[in-house]
């Protein structure tokens, strides 16, 4: 009897060193840029060189680096998501995406919570381009339990105010979201095919969490929906960052073969 193709290990390890199923999961992985200068950041860069093809700039960067580091970084052929998020007048996120925009990013944040009028305005600014980058919203900051939404003024759970700012916008017109490996699942129904949802607190399996709480495995959280992983520590921080990004990157390529 035929061994099933899931069971047989030397079928899954040929499919999952298949170049094009790994150049597709490189393209699904985000590795997070956390450094506190540029040259911190370059030197990750060219560590990992030729494992990956996004990088996350944020804020503790982008503030030590400004744009220059996404200018060096974009020509350097990589695609870059800015992780500012932003939340701020209508008029003033508009012009911070259409700044962010000519620098060359490819993603950018802003926060749900700056309400349907900001979130449109963002995505007004895109108008009329032939290849925007994506815009992603960021719902319910990780860091915030019930006690601190409570605090914030805010008595819905996490999870319905999640809920209530993803449909608020989808309603205003954007279709990705960050989100952490727990509402993936339900961020997905919400959001359709369509959605892009990018995913960071992932950790492969045996990797420490840090101060991550709500974690999960790569190839979890693609199952669940993810259009996209954010990695840092454990590809960064490693004592060898490109073999832990192809370590991760199989992984990713096995969960998108199914
Ligand atoms: O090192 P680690 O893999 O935990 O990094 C995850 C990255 O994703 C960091 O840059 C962190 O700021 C970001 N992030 C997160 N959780 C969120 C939103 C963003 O860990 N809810």
């Amino acid at each position: 009897m035929p061994i099933p193709e899931r069971l047989n290990p030397s079928f899954a390890s040929a499919r999952i060193n298949d170049p094009g199923l790994l150049a597709a999961a490189r393209n699904r992985l985000i590795v997070a840029l956390d450094a506190p200068n540029a040259a911190a950041a370059e030197e990750i860069v060219t560590r990992i060189e030729g494992s990956c093809q996004w990088f996350k700039v944020g804020l503790e960067l982008f503030s030590a680096a400004g744009p220059a580091i996404v200018e060096r970084l974009a020509a350097r052929g990589y695609s870059i998501f800015l992780d500012l998020k932003l939340h701020d007048i209508p008029n003033t996120v508009a012009g911070a995406v259409r700044s962010a925009t000519a620098l060359g990013v490819r993603m950018m944040t802003l926060h749900a919570s700056g309400g349907p009028a900001m979130l449109a305005a963002a995505r007004s600014a895109l108008d009329g381009l032939a290849d925007p980058p994506q815009l992603l919203a960021v719902t319910v900051l990780t860091s915030m339990d019930a006690a601190q939404l409570h605090a914030a003024g805010v008595d819905r759970s996490p999870a319905d105010q999640v809920a209530l700012l993803a449909a608020m916008g989808l309603e205003a017109g954007l279709n990705g979201f960050v989100c952490s490996p727990h509402e993936v699942a339900h961020l997905r129904s919400l959001a359709g095919p369509a959605g892009v949802l990018v995913v960071p607190g992932i950790r492969p399996q045996g990797a420490d969490a840090g101060d991550q709480k709500r974690l999960a495995a790569p190839a979890a959280a693609l199952r669940d929906g993810a259009s996209f992983l954010v990695v840092g520590r454990p590809i960064v921080q490693a004592k060898e960052p490109a073999q832990a990004a192809e370590d991760i990157l199989k992984e990713m390529a096995e969960a998108m073969a199914g």
